[in-house]
Protein backbone atom coordinates (compact mmCIF):
# COMPACT_ATOMS: atom_id res chain seq x y z
CA UNK A 1 0.00 0.00 0.00
CA UNK A 2 2.61 2.42 0.88
CA UNK A 3 4.52 1.66 -2.35
CA UNK A 4 0.73 1.67 -4.09
CA UNK A 5 0.16 5.11 -3.60
CA UNK A 6 3.49 7.54 -5.14
CA UNK A 7 3.14 4.90 -8.12
CA UNK A 8 -0.95 6.18 -8.41
CA UNK A 9 0.50 9.75 -8.26
CA UNK A 10 2.95 9.32 -10.73
CA UNK A 11 0.74 7.95 -12.97
CA UNK A 12 -2.13 9.98 -12.46
CA UNK A 13 -0.34 13.36 -12.00
CA UNK A 14 0.67 13.49 -15.88
CA UNK A 15 -3.18 13.22 -16.80
CA UNK A 16 -4.24 15.59 -14.13
CA UNK A 17 -2.30 18.29 -15.56
CA UNK A 18 -3.17 17.76 -18.97
CA UNK A 19 -6.81 17.93 -17.67
CA UNK A 20 -5.99 22.00 -15.93
CA UNK A 21 -3.94 22.72 -19.29
CA UNK A 22 -6.97 22.08 -21.22
CA UNK A 23 -8.95 24.46 -19.58
CA UNK A 24 -6.20 27.40 -20.03
CA UNK A 25 -7.03 29.49 -22.42
CA UNK A 26 -4.45 30.18 -25.00
CA UNK A 27 -3.17 33.44 -25.67
CA UNK A 28 -2.86 34.85 -29.23
CA UNK A 29 -1.77 37.84 -29.04
CA UNK A 30 1.83 39.28 -30.37
CA UNK A 31 4.63 39.36 -27.90
CA UNK A 32 7.11 42.44 -27.65
CA UNK A 33 9.75 42.49 -26.18
CA UNK A 34 11.46 45.29 -24.76
CA UNK A 35 14.01 46.44 -22.65
CA UNK A 36 13.42 46.07 -18.56
CA UNK A 37 13.37 50.63 -17.91
CA UNK A 38 11.04 50.51 -21.10
CA UNK A 39 9.24 47.74 -19.67
CA UNK A 40 9.13 49.44 -16.14
CA UNK A 41 8.34 52.82 -17.73
CA UNK A 42 5.25 51.26 -19.89
CA UNK A 43 3.67 49.32 -16.19
CA UNK A 44 3.72 52.88 -14.41
CA UNK A 45 1.95 54.56 -17.22
CA UNK A 46 -0.67 51.74 -17.61
CA UNK A 47 -1.52 51.73 -13.73
CA UNK A 48 -1.59 55.09 -14.12
CA UNK A 49 -4.40 55.68 -17.07
CA UNK A 50 -6.35 52.73 -15.17
CA UNK A 51 -6.77 55.17 -12.00
CA UNK A 52 -7.01 58.13 -14.69
CA UNK A 53 -10.08 56.21 -16.55
CA UNK A 54 -11.75 55.60 -13.08
CA UNK A 55 -11.26 59.41 -11.25
CA UNK A 56 -13.00 60.16 -15.18
CA UNK A 57 -15.65 58.31 -14.45
CA UNK A 58 -16.45 59.03 -10.76
CA UNK A 59 -16.19 63.14 -12.03
CA UNK A 60 -18.69 61.92 -15.26
CA UNK A 61 -21.39 60.58 -12.73
CA UNK A 62 -20.96 63.72 -10.73
CA UNK A 63 -21.43 65.76 -14.28
CA UNK A 64 -18.11 67.63 -13.27
CA UNK A 65 -17.09 67.44 -17.13
CA UNK A 66 -14.29 70.06 -16.65
CA UNK A 67 -12.59 68.01 -13.91
CA UNK A 68 -12.91 65.19 -16.10
CA UNK A 69 -11.54 67.11 -19.05
CA UNK A 70 -8.08 67.87 -16.93
CA UNK A 71 -7.42 64.65 -15.68
CA UNK A 72 -7.40 63.12 -19.20
CA UNK A 73 -5.92 65.69 -21.27
CA UNK A 74 -2.95 65.64 -17.55
CA UNK A 75 -2.79 62.00 -18.10
CA UNK A 76 -4.20 60.31 -21.28
CA UNK A 77 -4.23 63.08 -23.76
CA UNK A 78 -1.31 64.34 -25.93
CA UNK A 79 0.04 66.54 -22.90
CA UNK A 80 1.19 63.55 -21.15
CA UNK A 81 3.36 61.96 -24.00
CA UNK A 82 7.23 62.12 -24.30
CA UNK A 83 7.56 61.70 -20.43
CA UNK A 84 10.54 59.33 -20.54
CA UNK A 85 11.90 60.87 -23.27
CA UNK A 86 14.69 62.64 -21.15
CA UNK A 87 14.85 60.22 -18.19
CA UNK A 88 15.29 57.13 -20.55
CA UNK A 89 17.44 58.41 -23.46
CA UNK A 90 15.21 58.21 -25.63
CA UNK A 91 14.63 54.55 -24.93
CA UNK A 92 10.66 54.97 -23.70
CA UNK A 93 8.31 51.96 -24.42
CA UNK A 94 7.09 53.39 -27.71
CA UNK A 95 10.54 53.48 -29.30
CA UNK A 96 10.00 49.37 -29.12
CA UNK A 97 6.10 48.69 -30.03
CA UNK A 98 6.32 48.03 -33.63
CA UNK A 99 4.28 50.09 -35.67
CA UNK A 100 0.47 49.25 -35.61
CA UNK A 101 0.96 49.22 -31.94
CA UNK A 102 2.91 52.39 -31.84
CA UNK A 103 -0.51 53.76 -33.90
CA UNK A 104 -2.48 52.19 -31.52
CA UNK A 105 -0.78 54.46 -28.41
CA UNK A 106 -0.99 57.64 -30.66
CA UNK A 107 -5.22 57.07 -30.87
CA UNK A 108 -5.25 56.37 -27.76
CA UNK A 109 -3.87 59.91 -26.71
CA UNK A 110 -5.42 61.79 -29.62
CA UNK A 111 -8.77 60.26 -28.30
CA UNK A 112 -8.27 61.17 -25.10
CA UNK A 113 -7.44 65.19 -26.06
CA UNK A 114 -10.66 64.62 -27.91
CA UNK A 115 -12.65 63.91 -24.68
CA UNK A 116 -11.12 66.52 -23.36
CA UNK A 117 -12.29 68.47 -25.75
CA UNK A 118 -15.94 67.65 -25.87
CA UNK A 119 -16.02 67.32 -22.14
CA UNK A 120 -15.28 70.89 -22.15
CA UNK A 121 -18.51 71.43 -23.45
CA UNK A 122 -20.57 69.48 -20.80
CA UNK A 123 -22.76 67.84 -23.12
CA UNK A 124 -22.92 64.31 -21.44
CA UNK A 125 -24.19 62.39 -24.62
CA UNK A 126 -21.13 63.18 -26.31
CA UNK A 127 -18.74 63.16 -23.78
CA UNK A 128 -19.81 59.52 -22.74
CA UNK A 129 -19.37 58.57 -26.50
CA UNK A 130 -15.92 60.12 -27.00
CA UNK A 131 -14.91 58.13 -23.58
CA UNK A 132 -15.82 55.49 -25.12
CA UNK A 133 -12.88 55.71 -27.79
CA UNK A 134 -10.55 56.04 -25.64
CA UNK A 135 -11.48 52.56 -23.87
CA UNK A 136 -11.87 51.12 -27.24
CA UNK A 137 -8.16 51.91 -27.83
CA UNK A 138 -7.23 50.16 -24.27
CA UNK A 139 -9.01 47.15 -25.89
CA UNK A 140 -8.12 47.57 -29.03
CA UNK A 141 -3.94 47.03 -27.81
CA UNK A 142 -4.61 44.63 -25.07
CA UNK A 143 -6.24 42.20 -27.70
CA UNK A 144 -3.47 42.52 -29.98
CA UNK A 145 -0.55 42.74 -28.17
CA UNK A 146 1.97 41.75 -24.83
CA UNK A 147 5.06 42.22 -23.46
CA UNK A 148 5.56 38.93 -21.28
C1 LIG B 1 -0.36 50.70 -27.34
C2 LIG B 1 -0.80 49.61 -26.52
C3 LIG B 1 -1.55 49.83 -25.24
C4 LIG B 1 -2.54 50.76 -25.00
C5 LIG B 1 -3.14 51.78 -25.94
C6 LIG B 1 -2.94 50.54 -23.63
N1 LIG B 1 -2.22 49.53 -23.08
FE1 LIG B 1 -2.35 48.88 -21.15
N2 LIG B 1 -0.83 47.53 -21.48
C7 LIG B 1 -0.23 47.32 -22.69
C8 LIG B 1 0.75 46.25 -22.57
C9 LIG B 1 1.61 45.70 -23.69
C10 LIG B 1 0.69 45.83 -21.22
C11 LIG B 1 1.51 44.73 -20.57
C12 LIG B 1 0.60 43.53 -20.36
C13 LIG B 1 1.07 42.31 -21.06
O1 LIG B 1 2.20 42.27 -21.58
O2 LIG B 1 0.28 41.35 -21.08
C14 LIG B 1 -0.32 46.64 -20.56
C15 LIG B 1 -0.68 46.53 -19.24
C16 LIG B 1 -1.72 47.22 -18.64
C17 LIG B 1 -2.15 47.05 -17.27
C18 LIG B 1 -1.53 46.10 -16.26
C19 LIG B 1 -0.41 46.78 -15.50
C20 LIG B 1 0.21 45.81 -14.48
O3 LIG B 1 1.30 45.30 -14.74
O4 LIG B 1 -0.40 45.63 -13.44
C21 LIG B 1 -3.20 47.89 -17.07
C22 LIG B 1 -4.00 48.07 -15.78
C23 LIG B 1 -3.43 48.60 -18.32
N3 LIG B 1 -2.51 48.17 -19.25
C24 LIG B 1 -4.42 49.56 -18.51
C25 LIG B 1 -4.62 50.27 -19.69
C26 LIG B 1 -5.66 51.27 -19.88
C27 LIG B 1 -6.70 51.65 -18.85
C28 LIG B 1 -5.50 51.76 -21.14
C29 LIG B 1 -6.29 52.81 -21.84
C30 LIG B 1 -6.51 54.07 -21.23
C31 LIG B 1 -4.37 51.06 -21.73
N4 LIG B 1 -3.87 50.17 -20.83
C32 LIG B 1 -3.93 51.27 -23.01
C33 LIG B 1 -0.45 48.01 -23.85
C34 LIG B 1 -1.36 49.06 -24.03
Amino acid sequence: MKKLIPLLLALVAPFAAAQTQQGVPEDHRQLVKMPAPAQAAQRADMLDHLAALNEILGYAAEGKWQDASDTAEKRLGESSMGKYRMALRGQGPGRFMPEPMRQIGWSMHSAASQFAKTAREGDSAKSFAALQQVMASCVACHMSFRTR
